[in-house]
């Protein structure tokens, strides 16, 4: 009947648990310590909840059950509430938990209350056994893990990769290169060969010879067009998702940009369209329109080594002037048109007429007098679109990071009540798990990406 009875309790809200634990102990049904483990367990090794062992009292006493939180419940008779670091801590997966939880877990265990008993002491014991062995077969096992996963890429010669440092949470080094036989990374933290980086997993921590590690990693697409060479600036990621969103971006759509500039809007609208789709764009200058198909090529060429399958070549970058290039489209349609170029308004009478009615041509502005210089354009043509929308891109880094010393070990959370007379430990700090032994810092974080550009949405409206 106990066991049933426990086992019941596991699946209870943790409110309706305490009172419960309250109502039970006040009839003396059954002892605090082992309903307590009852109600610990819930965090334990899913494993610990199976087989005959559950049946018996002790086998519900998980390894790390708190002394004094059982001492006072039972003085009290009422359980402290869980914070919400605590709650977490224990529905997490022992396998996953750092030395540094399990050596503060240990810490307390070791303060047993005198009040409770050798078997307790034993199982304890036992569990802490059982817990090493796992810990020592699941670090072979991560080990194993990592040397190699299915379907994971070696680096190899001709890819684009990143090369990283960071210090006391600060970007000190930060270089995309492509990876060639007999070159070197240069930098005031020494030297990597890269035949040194060449046959290792992407994501992987080398050492300089200078001894400073550096984090070696095949770059996002976002990264990749913050970093690669430039002509004019570019459209930024997060206003270049934006624009997506904003111009209903399918798979196998039909698009028009312009200009090409660096060419990091087209990279953004070839990865959307994918293999069945296709992008035209255009660039008035002829260096902005190498520098883009070289940017484009750049990548793609990485992509394939990496992944052993072609990117699709779907970008067609035309040397050409939007505003008279009437030829090029004509017979031609489009899902929708991406603008990033100065007086766009003067670029919609020639786009217009092709892109499909009903669907959404995106200007990207940087500044609001542009802006306003559109509107009116607008405002003075017969054209069929009306401006849906008009915004900026606005993210909030924020820094959320436990609190350092200046020798770079962690502060630990000082309890109030250590300098305090009162006999009685506070209830909110009294046992405070692992994870709220360490203050965190956790706020917007004090560098903020600038403004960018205004995102104007028009959409083609027959009348
Ligand atoms: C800010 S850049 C575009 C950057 C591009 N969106 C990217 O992500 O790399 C603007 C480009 O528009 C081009 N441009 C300006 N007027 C144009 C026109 N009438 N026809 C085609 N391209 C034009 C400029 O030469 C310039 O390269």
């Amino acid at each position: 009947m106990a066991y049933g009875l426990n086992l019941g309790l596991l699946f209870m809200t943790r409110k309706f648990s305490r009172v419960c634990f309250t109502c039970f102990e006040r009839h003396n049904v059954v002892q605090v310590q082992p309903f307590l483990c009852g109600l610990r367990s819930f965090a334990s090794d899913p494993d610990d909840s199976k087989g005959d062992s559950r049946s018996s009292d002790a086998s519900l006493t998980p390894p790390f059950t708190s002394p004094s939180l059982s001492h006072r419940a039972s003085l009290l008779g009422r359980r402290r509430p869980l914070s919400p670091l605590e709650r977490l801590s224990q529905l997490l997966p022992e396998d996953t938990l750092s030395q540094e939880v399990w050596d503060l877990r240990d810490k307390r265990n070791s303060e047993v209350d005198s009040l409770e008993s050798n078997t307790e002491n034993d199982v304890k014991q036992n569990c802490q056994n059982e817990r090493l062995e796992k810990d020592e077969a699941a670090s072979h096992e991560q080990a194993t893990a990592h040397a190699s996963v299915s379907g994971e890429k070696l680096i190899c010669f001709g890819e684009t990769l990143l090369a990283e440092y960071r210090r006391n949470r600060r970007m000190e080094f930060r270089k995309m290169f492509q990876l060639k036989e007999g070159l070197k990374i240069h930098s005031n933290w020494g030297l990597i060969a890269h035949d040194d980086i060449e046959g290792h997993p992407a994501g992987r921590i080398l050492h300089t010879s200078m001894g400073i590690p550096i984090l070696i990693r095949r770059p996002s697409l976002e990264e990749f067009t913050l970093f690669m060479k430039r002509g004019p600036a570019i459209t930024y990621p997060k206003d270049a998702s934006a624009m997506l969103t904003m111009m209903d971006v399918t798979e196998g759509d039909c698009v028009l940009e312009s200009g090409s500039g660096s060419g990091a809007m087209s990279l953004f609208l070839s990865r959307a369209v994918g293999c069945k789709g296709n992008v035209l764009s255009m660039e008035i200058r002829e260096d902005h329109y190498r520098r883009a198909v070289l940017n484009y090529q750049r990548w793609r060429s990485s992509w394939s080594i990496r992944h052993g399958e072609e990117w699709p070549d779907n970008v067609h970058f035309y040397h050409g002037d939007l505003i008279s290039v009437g030829s090029q489209l004509s017979g031609r349609g489009f899902n929708s048109v991406a603008l990033d170029m100065i007086n766009p308004h003067l670029a919609l009478p020639a786009v217009v007429p092709h892109l499909h009615s009903g669907s959404v041509c995106a200007v990207y502005q940087a500044n609001i007098t542009q802006v306003i210089d559109l509107m009116e354009g607008l405002r003075c043509s017969a054209l069929p679109l009306v401006c849906e929308r008009i915004i900026e891109v606005q993210y909030r880094d924020w820094l959320v990071a436990p609190s350092l010393k200046k020798d770079g070990t962690f502060n630990r959370r000082k309890a109030p009540f250590e300098d305090d007379d009162e006999s009685e430990p506070r209830e909110d700090t009294e046992d405070l798990t692992p994870f709220g032994d360490v203050p965190y810092i956790a706020r917007p974080h004090p560098e903020q990406t600038s403004h960018t550009a205004f995102l104007v949405k028009l959409r083609k409206i027959l009348k």
